[in-house]
């Protein structure tokens, strides 16, 4: 995961043995000499073989690159490759350096353990990207995100063959850039959590080093509070301000020249640490308020001809795009900025529904989707990969039209989301969006996606993402004990509230600095035994109740949850973080005991008595609603049973 573009099945295997060996024949520069000792001790991580090359035995595996690649990777560079295993050896070729380290991310994908030892399958492998942009933005604002846990997400993008990195680097909760030149940015605005230039040029060459570029994002005029904590004399309404939560929105003013003074200097002192040509400046969501009560604002509106507030945001970023230009960078942005004021160079990220970017793609305008990619939304893996950035309005651009689709971003928004969490918010769905963006359009089999992803999630690990291990300690932290096995019962069969209604049910609602410790908190957006368990009722219903395999799987499921809360149950009481959790327990304990009974009546080949069912089915659907922000998803297939014991 990705799917290649071309796969050919083998006969054989290629062993890997402690004298498995790789080298780089053809042209060779240090990010290839890096990526090939990355690949042998990724390999032997995942193996747990130490590896004891044999002087002048053969190569086990050969990487032949054709040429170097830039030094400031650059968007859209070649990153193909040919990757050919035999049981003898292996041969990978790529154009450049990112085609090769494409290829060995693939080659580490395919080992596999089997009855005589770990192996690589035989096979041809000819794969190239679909789409040259494949990114991740993580919000490093509303939660600050230290280098260590971005740095291993990196690798686990990379892993993926995602290839750019957007940094949300400031927002209304905290500017997490140091400024040398105007300092009260980390100084006043980040709580003393910032990344220093020295640590950002750091982690840009890491992010380099695995073929992934970092685009920054600075926001502007809106979602600025952190930046007009620091710089007051900038905003459109007077202060005090401050990062607290709760307070009105604000906005810079744009019609004070000392906003682009600043600016401008902002910008080239930065781009002095992001090497990339593509600069990102938010624009999104610019709330009305601050520039309708400000009187001064609404004066120069008029004495420049202007409508509104949209055509005074299309000046300020007329004229953001000039300072850009003139610091050799690229504007990119939310799609609140595409107007026809702006030149036909500007990158629009769609992100409030996909028409937006096909009608900037036919304005002339490159663009990448990310609204269907928002993974604080705590969808399903499958919802994300059914979206695709030539769906819907795209589909019926011209083939020139389509080809200024660059590709997309998955989103992670963090106002709920501390570095203890991230990971689990991020993987494995991001992979499914990974594969839509790589893979041949055609890549859609959803059955296909789940029977790789759950493979690729625990792969991951190797690459050292906690999206699984970070579970247990959190759990145990709630639990207070050493056996929390019956908590974790719970935790694997319920997921976070979808879409924002979380943040409609806290109070506040952004209170972004309030402890993140909840079983909302722990489990991961999208249950896993949940799935398979559903896949189960829906194998034994399909076989019309001849599946006795499926049967005895549900059944096995179905006692251990009904004898779940008779354990878990004081668990709860004592602990103040669990005991809003007591009712999901109550209730995975009760929809157990029908589905039992259903399938005694089943079973039995006897039809279920009708007020049996009406009370069973009442109260099922009833245990879906939310308690304590969190779902059962166990209710929808226990239903299905119960309506099946009706046996016509
Ligand atoms: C956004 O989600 N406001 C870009």
């Amino acid at each position: 995961m990705p799917w290649p573009s071309s796969l050919q099945p083998q006969s054989g295997e290629l062993a890997i043995t402690r004298s498995f060996s790789a080298a780089a024949t053809g042209v060779h520069d240090a990010s290839l000499d890096g990526a090939v000792q990355r690949f042998l001790a990724q390999l032997s991580r995942q193996t747990g073989i130490r590896l004891v090359p044999s002087i002048g035995a053969p190569t086990t595996l050969t990487i032949e690159v054709a040429g170097k690649r830039e030094s400031v990777q650059r968007l859209g560079e070649d990153e193909s490759y040919e990757l050919t295993i035999t049981p003898s050896n292996a041969k990978l070729t790529a154009a450049t350096p990112l085609g090769a380290m494409r290829g060995l991310d693939t080659f580490l994908q395919l080992i596999q353990i089997n009855s005589t030892g770990f192996a690589v399958p035989a096979v041809a492998i000819k794969d190239s990207p679909r789409f040259p942009w494949r990114g991740m933005m993580i919000d490093v604002s509303r939660h600050f995100m230290p280098i260590d846990v971005l740095k291993r997400n990196i690798d686990a993008m990379a892993a993926v063959k995602l290839n750019v990195f957007h940094l949300h680097l400031s927002d209304d909760q905290g500017f997490r850039m140091e400024s040398k030149r105007f300092p009260k940015l980390q100084e006043n605005a980040s709580e003393g959590m910032y990344y220093t230039q020295a640590e950002m040029r750091d982690l840009i060459s890491y992010a380099y080093d695995r073929g992934i570029r970092i685009v920054p994002e600075f926001d502007v005029p809106g979602h600025s509070r952190a930046l007009l904590t620091a710089y007051p004399e900038l905003s459109s309404t007077p202060g005090p301000i401050t990062l607290d939560p709760g307070g009105p929105d604000l906005a810079l003013d744009p019609t004070r020249e000392e906003t682009y003074k600043f600016l401008d200097k902002f910008i080239d002192e930065m781009t002095h640490v992001f090497p990339d040509e593509y600069f990102h400046i938010g624009g999104d969501e610019v709330d009305p308020k601050p520039w309708d009560s400000n009187p001064k604002i609404q004066a120069f509106i008029r004495a420049h001809g202007m409508k509104n507030d949209q055509d005074l945001q299309a000046y300020f970023n007329e004229r953001l795009e000039k300072i850009l230009a003139k610091h050799h960078r690229t504007m990119i942005g939310w799609d609140e900025i595409l107007r026809p004021d702006l030149p036909k160079s500007i990158v629009v990220q769609s992100w409030r529904g996909q028409a937006s970017l096909a009608v900037a793609a036919q304005e002339g305008y490159r663009g990448l989707l990310s609204y269907g990619y928002y993974l604080d939304l705590m969808w399903p893996a499958s919802q994300h990969y059914e979206v695709d950035p030539l769906s819907g309005a795209a589909a019926n651009l011209t083939p020139e039209q389509k080809k200024l689709i660059l590709g997309g971003e998955t989103c992670m928004w963090n106002e709920w989301v501390t570095p203890e969490v991230l990971d689990s918010r991020l993987w494995p769905r991001a992979a499914a969006i990974a594969e839509r963006l790589w893979s041949p359009q055609d890549v859609t089999d959803v059955h296909s996606m789940y029977a790789r992803l759950d493979q690729v999630s625990w792969w991951l690990q190797w690459f050292g993402v906690k999206h699984l291990s970070a579970k247990n300690p959190m759990l145990q932290r709630m639990a207070g004990t050493y056996d929390f096995s019956s908590l974790r019962a719970l935790a694997d069969v319920v997921e976070p509230i979808k879409d924002y209604s979380r943040k409609e049910s806290e109070n506040p609602r952004y209170d972004f600095r309030a402890p993140r410790n909840r079983l909302v908190d722990a489990v991961t957006p999208e249950s896993v035994t949940g799935r398979h368990f559903n896949n189960l009722v829906q194998q034994f219903l399909q076989s019309g109740f001849k599946d006795r395999a499926a049967e005895a799987k549900i059944r096995d499921y179905l006692n251990s949850w009904r004898d779940n809360d008779i354990k878990l149950h004081p668990l709860l009481e004592q602990s103040s973080l669990l005991q809003e959790d007591a009712p999901l327990s109550e209730n995975l304990s009760a929809l157990a005991s029908a589905g039992l009974q259903a399938l005694y009546y089943i079973d039995q080949a006897a039809p279920s008595p009708e007020n049996w069912r009406t009370q069973q089915l009442a109260f099922a659907k009833d245990a879906e609603k939310p308690i304590a922000n969190l779902l059962l998803v166990v209710a929808g297939p226990v239903q299905q049973l119960i309506q099946a014991s009706q046996m016509h």
